[in-house]
């Protein structure tokens, strides 16, 4: 497998590649915006190691590659929105930056884009990834969903919250990777038990993004500290807060949930503080271990030598304790 600094410079330079009618301005500047935006490129790293764990020539893997970023960055415009987020990336998100319109029609379009690039997939049979990536789509919206019907609810539990993350970060990573691995025609099983392992990193992954919306540094994270406290998230972090509390403690939180007269900044330290006495940010770090625990499991039903997937292991592993 080619090192990562490599398939990441390999990702990079598509994504430059791309062409983009460039009428109407106000429909393609702002998808340029957010795609040269600097993102980790998760997805399009697992997707062209996904077939390097089983092929050399990887430009192959480019078009898939290009299609679950794309994908990706589709979400975030409509997520933003959803979500009244202001900063992404660092930079102000597209429905600040232009506006609300923009950020459907542009996400729309790079949506449509996404399956374009699928579409450019060199293999026999494309229609697996087809199947998968499809499928994957409505399941982030499924998760999409629950996340913002969540927001009303205070019983949510935390099987509940680990299934709306699944569906809403989790199958992403994981079409990505077995994405990769069906191009290269990889075993089926092996396609399945990277599927698996991608997801319960995804699980991990998505866990340590609601920490870090909560102890993030902002210069790093690359956005607002506290947006999930102030949407009434059912984060892990408030599930599992919610769980410990004592009657006194669980009123305050529930108090300061439904209070929307008082300032953002001290609402959030306000919340942050009732975590730190209940040592909210221990448990967090102790799941996201026990789903790398399950993905290492995962990836080692892989049937391959270890050495060949240790670029993997070792790529899933600098996610954990990731900083943005
Ligand atoms: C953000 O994903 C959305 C989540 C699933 C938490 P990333 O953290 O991978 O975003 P970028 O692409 O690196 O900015
Ligand atoms: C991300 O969840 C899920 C999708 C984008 C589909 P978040 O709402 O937590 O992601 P961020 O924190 O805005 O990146
Ligand atoms: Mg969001
Ligand atoms: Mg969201
Ligand atoms: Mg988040």
């Amino acid at each position: 497998m080619k090192p990562t600094a490599e398939l990441l410079a390999m990702i990079e330079q598509a994504l430059r590649q791309v062409s983009y009618p460039t009428q109407p301005v106000g429909l393609y500047e702002p998808i340029a915006y957010v795609l040269d935006g600097g993102g980790k490129r998760i997805r399009p790293m697992l997707t062209l190691m996904g077939y390097s764990l089983y092929r050399d020539d990887v430009e192959r893997a480019l078009p898939a590659a290009l299609a679950l970023e794309t994908y990706h960055n589709h979400t975030l415009l409509h997520d933003d929105l959803m979500d009244h987020a202001e900063v992404r990336r660092g930079r102000p998100v597209v429905h600040k930056k232009w506006d609300e319109n923009t950020a459907i029609l542009s996400g729309d379009t790079m949506l449509i884009m996404a399956f374009r690039h699928l579409l450019a997939v060199d293999m026999p049979q494309p229609q697996a990834i087809w199947d998968l990536f499809s499928r994957s789509a409505q399941e982030i919206c499924e998760g999409q969903q629950y996340d913002v019907n969540f927001e009303s609810r205070t019983d949510v539990e935390e099987e509940e919250y680990i299934e709306m993350i699944r569906l809403k970060t989790s199958v992403l990573l994981a079409c990505s990777l077995k994405t990769g691995a069906l191009v290269a025609d990889a075993p089926a099983a092996d396609a399945d038990a990277l599927y698996r392992f991608a997801e319960r990193v995804g699980l991990a992954f998505q866990l340590q993004d609601d920490y870090l919306d909560v102890y993030g540094d902002p210069k790093v994270f690359g956005k607002k500290i506290g947006g999930d406290i102030l949407c009434g998230k059912k984060t892990f972090l408030l599930i599992r807060a919610l769980k410990k509390a004592d009657a006194d403690q669980r009123q305050r939180l529930l108090d300061l949930l439904a209070d929307h007269t008082m300032a953002d900044e001290a609402k959030i330290q306000a919340v942050r503080n009732l975590y730190d006495d209940l040592h909210i940010a221990d448990d967090c770090t102790e799941a996201i271990n026990a789903y790398y625990a399950e993905a290492r499991k995962a990836l080692d039903s892989v049937a391959l030598p270890q050495a060949q997937k240790a670029p993997l292991w070792e790529y899933a592993a600098s996610l954990l304790g990731r900083t943005k």
